[in-house]
Order: structure tokens, then sequence, then C-alpha cells
């Protein structure tokens, strides 16, 4: 049990990996409140978590996270609910605007920021303010992308939301590690959740593994299993990281074995040194 007695909120709990993360926060013995905005998916949460025998410990409150009256009252509502906040793990999102930069509308900038950014702002900002008033510390996670690292792993607008996300993160962590209240992101990779697709799942999932160089999807559990570490104890070093999750698909980079086969330096049918423009010819063993 390693959140015994620890209270979280998650937003995005409804679907994805903020519920995947709320069962397992559930399972570890936290009092977990589910803040999101989609009221059927939150309720099918709910229920899930009864079946698995934590309805004592689940609530769920209808949140806009954009909405900084919602925030304060989803804090709000973990305090009147169970007492006390430790755990707030940002994370709700959409895809927000997409197509090409010329057609990208202020209206769709600002929605894709106030949900993925100024989200985040706002509940950094309302939790901290309890964990300090509580003061012994607490962990805020938030969830960025793989998109806020590069040029071409998301939307636009998405990608540059992410990357203020894990820019927050930092700032805040710097801010907040006299309170000992901790602040880390997640960056996930290619995640099998509803936001991804919404088609047939198992064709998503097999895409997703071909794209990466770990031979199985990622999924929501991947993710709640990394929140489990940056919520517990065992990260209480742990602050101002941006951790990606992605089955190595940012550490596979440019991916050079793929695209010039003969510069591959992982050529399974020889072994050697080659030595460049020195003049010496290579040293080669066949394999
Ligand atoms: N799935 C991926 O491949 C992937 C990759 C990188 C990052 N992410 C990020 O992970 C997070 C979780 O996404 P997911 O893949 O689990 O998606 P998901 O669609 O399954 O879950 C996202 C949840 O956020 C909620 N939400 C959306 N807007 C909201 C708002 N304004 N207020 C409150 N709740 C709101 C939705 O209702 C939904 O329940 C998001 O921040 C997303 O950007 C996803």
């Amino acid at each position: 049990m390693r959140l015994k007695d620890k209270v979280a909120v998650i937003t995005g709990g409804a679907s994805g990996m903020g519920r995947a993360t709320v069962l397992r926060f559930l399972a570890e013995g936290a009092s977990v409140v589910i803040a999101d905005y989609n009221i059927s998916t939150g309720e099918e949460t709910i229920s899930l978590a009864e079946e698995a025998g934590f309805g004592d410990r689940t609530s769920f409150i209808r949140t806009d996270v954009a909405r900084e009256a919602d925030i304060e009252a989803m804090i709000a509502h973990a305090v009147a609910r169970y007492g006390r906040l430790d755990i707030l793990f940002n994370n709700a999102g959409v895809g927000g605007a997409i197509g090409p930069l010329t057609e990208t509308t202020v209206e769709d900038w600002d929605y894709t920021f106030d949900v993925l950014a100024k989200g985040v702002f706002l509940g950094i900002k309302h939790g901290t303010r309890v964990m300090k008033a509580q003061g012994n510390g607490g962990s805020i996670i938030n969830t960025a992308s793989i998109a806020g690292l590069s040029g071409d792993a998301g939307p636009l607008v998405y990608s540059a939301a992410k990357a203020a996300v894990i820019s927050l993160s930092k700032s805040a962590a710097v801010e907040l590690a006299p309170e000992r209240i901790r602040v880390n992101a997640i960056c996930p990779g290619f995640i099998a959740t509803p936001l991804a697709g919404r088609g047939d799942p198992e064709r998503l999932r097999a895409a997703f593994a071909r794209s990466q160089p770990w031979p199985e999807a990622g999924s929501g559990d991947h993710i709640a299993g990394v929140a489990l570490f940056l919520a517990s104890d065992d990260a209480v070093f742990v602050t101002g990281e941006a951790i990606v999750v992605d089955g190595g698909l940012t550490a596979a980079g440019p991916e050079l074995s793929k695209k010039f086969s003969q510069v591959s330096a992982r050529d399974a049918s020889v072994s050697g040194i080659t030595k460049g423009s020195t003049g010496e010819p290579p040293e080669l063993r066949r394999l």
C-alpha cells in the first residue's frame, strides 16, 4: 500500500491514463477525487471503482480545468470529503487545434492552451495553496507529452502547450521545493487511449507497437505506474523532472539504421571497426 491514507485529485480521471491511475491509486490505499468534464465516463469510472471494492474512497466532481472556479471547487471538494490533499495529477487533455498553421484561429489556439496549459497552471496554483497550508509537502504530477519535446510529434498548438507544461513543471518545482512540494511532468509517447484513436483498439495498438522499439503498445497502466512512483515517497528526491514514458520512441531518434542501411551500426551480419577518412581499411568480421 504505497499511498495509504493519502488523498489524490486526478483531472481527466474519467478516461484513458487518468482512469488507469485512479484505479491504481485506489488499489494502493489512496482516496481519489475524479475530476473530469465528461459526466458519463466519470460515472462509469466510479462504477469500476465500486466493483473493485473502493467505492467508499472515491468520488466524482464535474470540472472544466480551464475554469478557475471549477479548479477551486475541485480542490475544495477533496478537502471537504477527505480532509486534505497530498497528490494532484493534472492530466486532463484534448487534441485541440489541428490543421495548417495559417488556418489556425486564435479561438482554436486559446481553447487548446486553456485546457492543456492554463488548466495545469490553475491546478498547481490552487493545489499548492492547500499543500502549503498543510505544511507537510505534496506531489504534483502534470501530463505533458513527447509532443512537447520535438517538432513533429503532435499538432503544432498541442505541442507548444505541452512544451509549456514541461517548463511550468520545472519552474514550479524550483519555487515549491522549499515547501517540499514536488512537481514533475510525465511525457507519454503513443498510448492507446480514446484520445489517441477511436477506431478498432487492436489496430491502434498494433500501429503503435510498430512505431516504436518496444514490442507492445503503451497503455494507461504504463502511465499509472510512473504516476504512482512520482506520487509515492520513493520519489522524495525527484522534482522538476520530465519523465519520458514512450517504449523507446524518442530514444530511437533519427533511426539511421532504417533510413540509411549502409551506415547502419546494427547490421547483424558483420562486426568490427571502421576507420573513417584515415586511409586505413575497415577491419570487419563476418558473423
Ligand atoms: N494518448 C496518448 O497517446 C497521449 C500521449 C501524450 C500525452 N497525452 C496526454 O495524456 C493526457 C490524458 O490523455 P488520454 O490519452 O488518457 O486521453 P482520454 O481522452 O482518454 O482522457 C482525457 C480526459 O480528459 C478529460 N478532459 C478533456 N478536457 C477537459 C477539461 N477541459 N476539463 C476536465 N477534463 C477534461 C476528458 O473528458 C477525458 O476524460 C492528456 O493530457 C493528453 O494530452 C496522451
